[in-house]
């Protein structure tokens, strides 16, 4: 489970990871799966898990309870309701029964967005997956909800799975972004502000210069009292792009939050 504000890079992380296991497909016959929380679609029960098993579902290889419940959770069947133990269990069967081919990896980013059906039957098998050639990666935004143990978002609990939270760039890192955004070096002075103040967010740092004169970029000018929203100013998101294997290493700890 990676953890971390808007814009600290978990999608870029989970991107790198995909392509990575992508890359090695050949060799070690791993499958990727992906899918990905839409804040429009949570309202829409096991929208997000159909995404993520309909490559590999093979239904008739499941027990007939556990493919019935499918069935009926993707609109295959009529039921009048369905159980979510049974598409817990239902989908480690599937997953377990895709890695007979090869390890499988899914990548479910904005986990925060998950309709509830799907997160929990995702976050149900996940936490089942033990000797299984099966990993499941959740990438969501950290809001420090108030759950009791400090983890995790609102509609989204990973109690009892391994975090990682991902913190910001550290300064040499945030700096090298910054001197490939600006195109040329930042006086000291200016650098050390935008590092401080995004607290290494690799958006938040891609987006400031763009928010900044040429002047104030070079130290000529008086940079504004507050970056942050000078930043935010900004119209364009930031193009994606990937100088991050450069700088992917160096991270720091958490801080407080980018308000996105
Ligand atoms: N380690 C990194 N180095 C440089 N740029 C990065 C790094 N991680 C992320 N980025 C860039 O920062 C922006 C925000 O990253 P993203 O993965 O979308 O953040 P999140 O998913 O956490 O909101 C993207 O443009 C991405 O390419
Ligand atoms: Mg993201």
């Amino acid at each position: 489970m990676v953890l971390g504000e808007p814009g600290a890079g978990k999608s870029a992380l989970l991107q790198d990871l995909a392509s990575a296991q992508q890359a090695a497909a050949d060799v070690a016959g791993t499958r990727v799966l992906r899918t990905h929380g839409i804040e429009s679609e949570s309202p829409l029960p096991f929208a997000a898990l159909h995404r993520l098993l309909r490559p590999v579902l093979r239904l008739e290889r499941l027990p007939d309870p556990q493919a019935r419940a499918l069935r009926v959770a993707f609109g295959q069947e009529e039921g009048s309701s369905v159980e979510p133990f049974l598409v817990g269990v239902a989908t480690l069967s599937a997953l377990t029964d895709a890695a007979e081919d090869g390890p499988v990896v899914c990548v479910v980013d904005d986990a925060q967005w998950l309709d509830t059906a799907s997160a929990d039957a995702l976050l149900f098998a996940a936490r089942q997956l033990q000797a299984d050639p099966v990993t499941i990666v959740f990438a969501a935004r950290d809001t420090q909800a108030s759950r009791g143990n400090g983890i995790g978002v609102a509609s989204f609990n990973p109690e009892g799975l391994p975090v990682m939270r991902l913190g910001g760039l550290d300064d040499d890192a945030a700096r090298r972004l910054l001197f490939e955004r600006a195109g040329e070096a930042l006086p000291d002075e200016v650098s050390d502000r935008l590092v401080r103040e995004t607290g290494g967010n690799p958006l938040a740092l891609l987006e400031l210069p763009a928010g900044l004169t040429t002047g104030q970029l070079r130290g000529t000018a008086p940079l504004p009292p507050r970056l942050l929203a000078s930043g935010r100013r900004c119209a364009a998101p930031p193009t994606r792009r990937s100088p991050w294997p450069a700088v992917s290493a160096s991270r720091r700890s958490p801080r407080p939050r980018w308000p996105g």
